[in-house]
């Protein structure tokens, strides 16, 4: 079997065809993990796995990561799979899938490594909205000036699940505070994060909340600019779901969000690639209240 990757576009994604019964082939694993580092996105269309297969695949590439024993609407019945859907009967908590419409970072606010990848696939669609845009994060702090770069490089952001939620529920009662808070920590992460092999990309999202030291209007500006930068048509690669796609991404250098949607109908089955690197720390609360003390 000859495999290949057709990009999407030329700063993000690419299309693989192979059949189910070939995704865990070594070479389809080894070409996954190769190209997951410069595409940021790949696709499987019509691959039509069940969730053990989407398991499987899983965990050919890593641990899993099961967020579900702290989320909501979780399944007793395939634990390590979460229903990313508005319908209550399988989500009990859809307000939580509604904080997808904004970009974001999966498990950033969570105090362990950084989520490495996230696998999706479509058991039913939405009739409208629904589609899913990929940002690459290593493109987006590439293409900044060298000067912007050198100012960045040692920015520390503060990242809260309050932040994330904020466009969802305005000001949040304190009791869904303290609920948010028992699922997630306040992280302090890198702006430009060097990983290990030593590339750089953005740590970006609508839960970046506020830059240390830096007053909290003008940190929350430059994070609202950078993330326009990032969000750039180019570096944008937008995937319109047919039934049965599988779509994997490098969670670590990339953000993404849905097109706002309405129909309960619409289900993703959602699994989870553990990464071994940790950029950031939790942070203390008063950090954030510093920030916006500042002048
Ligand atoms: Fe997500």
């Amino acid at each position: 079997m000859s495999l290949t990757v057709q990009p999407a576009k030329p700063s993000i994604g690419g299309i693989i065809h192979v059949d189910s019964d070939h995704l865990l082939d070594d070479e389809t694993i080894e070409t996954v993990r190769h190209e997951l580092e410069h595409r940021g996105v790949l696709v499987f269309p019509h691959l039509h796995a069940s969730d053990e297969l989407q398991l499987a695949f899983t965990d050919r590439l890593g641990d899993r990561v099961n967020f579900t024993r702290k989320i909501p609407g979780s399944d007793a019945d395939t634990p390590d799979v979460y229903k990313i859907t508005l319908d209550r009967k399988l989500n009990s908590e859809p307000d939580y899938v509604l904080g997808t419409f904004f970009w974001h970072i999966d498990g950033i606010t969570i105090d362990q490594p950084l989520p490495k990848a996230t696998v999706l696939s479509a058991r039913r669609l939405s009739d409208s909205g629904g589609a899913t845009e990929f940002a690459n994060l290593y493109a987006a702090y590439e293409l900044l000036p060298e000067r912007e770069k050198e100012e960045l490089e040692n920015l520390r952001v503060i990242h809260t699940v309050e932040a994330a939620v904020r466009p969802v529920h305005g000001t949040p009662t304190q009791e869904r505070i303290e609920r948010y808070r028992s699922l997630a920590a306040v992280m302090e992460q890198p702006l430009v994060w060097t990983h290990e092999d030593g590339r750089k990309s953005l740590l970006l999202g609508t839960h970046a909340d506020g830059i240390v030291g830096m007053p909290g209007a003008h940190g929350r500006a430059l994070l609202t600019r950078l993330q326009q930068w990032a969000a750039q048509p180019d570096l944008v690669y937008t995937h319109h779901w047919t039934p049965g796609d599988l779509v994997i991404w490098n969670n670590q250098g990339v953000m993404h969000r849905v097109v706002p949607y309405t129909d309960e109908g619409r289900v993703m089955h959602r699994t989870t690639i553990a990464g071994t690197e940790k950029p950031g720390h939790v942070a203390s609360e008063s950090e954030l209240q510093r920030i916006y003390a500042m002048a």
